[in-house]
């Protein structure tokens, strides 16, 4: 019955940048937003932790391993240590010597050329240390174009206390419990499920959007997800291929 459903009745989910445009560009880097930002996307996603001496920084795992030419982990190193890191040319050689950016970097690329932003905070941060990164947010007008998300459900809530006037979101990789309640009782406005674990619960959905929770879907990067998603109505879609997900919006 839904293959006849004509592709009209559909509306396109939002396209969300993963880790900028990770599927063009080394992922969460200065180029991977300015990429994302050129790409069609609604939002540019990216990762944040921070240094032994308390500097947020843009990286998605928890050590330097993977993504730059240095070893260590990220909270056990100073950013002195990181900031020359190479964070371009594990992805390919012309990005060699693209660095790994501080979140102040980062936010600025936003204040100077745009875009909103999804911002992911890795691990657990205190209320300080949110409330340090929301200075940063405000300090460069940007509290309208950013959404913050996690996770770690302490720190989902200190966003909440400390940068109430930021919409926030809480991933989950399993929809373990009841979805509604546990978005209603941490105040968030967006539910960001991996998109598989979703489509074992589709009901879930409609249930959220009905208590007035967005949901946002990760991490989709071929068609038929996108289809059965979009099916489904989320309301964007994390893809490491913003442009082709933007063009396949097209027919909606
Ligand atoms: O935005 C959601 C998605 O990025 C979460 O997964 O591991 O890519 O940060 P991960
Ligand atoms: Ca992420």
């Amino acid at each position: 019955a839904e293959a006849a459903e004509p592709a009209a009745a559909l509306a396109p989910a939002q396209v969300v940048a993963h880790r900028g445009y990770s599927g063009l560009a080394p992922e969460n880097t200065l180029v991977a937003i300015e990429a994302a930002r050129h790409s069609g996307a609604d939002y540019i996603e990216i990762d944040i932790d921070f240094t032994a001496d308390g500097v947020p920084v843009v990286i998605h795992d928890d050590t330097v391993d993977r993504t730059t030419d240095g070893t260590g982990a990220i909270r056990e190193m100073d950013y002195s240590e990181v900031r020359g890191l190479d964070a371009g040319s594990w992805f390919a050689p012309a990005y060699a010597d693209e660095p790994m950016p501080s979140l102040e970097q980062a936010l600025d690329s936003f204040a100077d050329q745009g875009g909103r932003l999804l911002l992911e905070y890795k691990g657990g941060w205190s209320a300080n240390a949110v409330a340090e990164t929301a200075d940063m947010i405000r300090d460069r007008g940007l509290a309208d174009s950013v959404m913050v998300q996690s996770f770690d459900v302490e720190t989902v809530r200190n966003l909440r206390a400390e940068a109430p006037e930021l919409p926030a979101g809480l991933l989950r990789s399993r929809l373990d419990g009841d979805p509604v309640a546990i978005a209603e009782e941490l105040g968030v406005d967006a539910y960001n499920p991996n998109a598989e674990r979703l489509l074992e619960r589709p009901e879930v959905v409609d249930e959220l959007q009905a208590a007035g929770i967005e949901v946002m879907a990760y991490t989709v990067n071929e068609a038929a997800g996108w289809q059965r998603l979009t099916e489904l109505g989320v309301d964007a879609i994390i893809t490491d291929h913003p442009a082709q997900l933007a063009g396949w919006n097209r027919q909606f």
